[in-house]
């Protein structure tokens, strides 16, 4: 687990765009937090850095939007699904197929209906209100094999203590 630490909104953009240097596609990420951690905010920095000039907003509602840049953004948001079964009408395998970067907010909780390689971007609040502890978890050989490459990447953020 790398773990990193920002103290306001920029930051964490900053931070996500250092990790979308190093993505590329098919690349899968779950965004992990409570609601107001920063998932969006973290979306925003990434798609900024492949060159999304469109607003990156929440899809809370729509459940999935999708943005042009470099590459192909999809931005899933997950937290209305109730059943499993509903994670089929996203074809997110389809989604991961092209030429595309996938983002999940609220992704572990469908964690049975995805494959095995993605990056865990976890969000939790620190101790001043824009504070915000970020720990990076790698799954399957697609990112343990950038594992070194993302610590570095993300250097100025890295908390010392980990
Ligand atoms: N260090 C920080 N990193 C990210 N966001 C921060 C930080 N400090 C303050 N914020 C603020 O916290 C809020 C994060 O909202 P955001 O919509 O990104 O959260 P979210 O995790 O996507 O929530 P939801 O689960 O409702 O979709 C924004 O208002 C942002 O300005
Ligand atoms: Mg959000």
């Amino acid at each position: 687990m790398i773990q990193a630490r920002t103290s306001a909104p920029e930051e964490t953009k900053e931070l996500a765009a250092a990790i979308a240097a190093l993505c590329g596609a098919g690349d899968l990420i779950l965004l992990v937090g409570d609601l107001g951690a920063g998932k969006t905010a973290f979306t925003q920095g990434f798609g900024v850095a492949l060159g999304v000039e469109d607003p990156i907003t929440s899809p809370t509602f729509t459940l999935a939007n999708e943005y042009q840049g470099r590459l192909l953004v999809h931005h899933l948001d997950v937290y209305r699904i109730e059943q499993l079964e509903e994670v089929r009408d996203l074809a997110i395998p389809e989604l991961l197929d092209g030429a595309a970067i996938t983002l999940i907010e609220w992704g572990d909780t469908i964690l049975p209906a995805l494959p095995g390689d993605y990056l865990e971007v976890r969000l939790t609040f620190g101790e001043e209100d824009d504070d915000r502890v970020i720990e990076l978890r790698v799954a399957g050989p697609r990112w343990m094999a950038r594992k070194k490459a993302l610590a570095e990447a993300i250097h100025s953020w890295r908390d010392p203590s980990c």
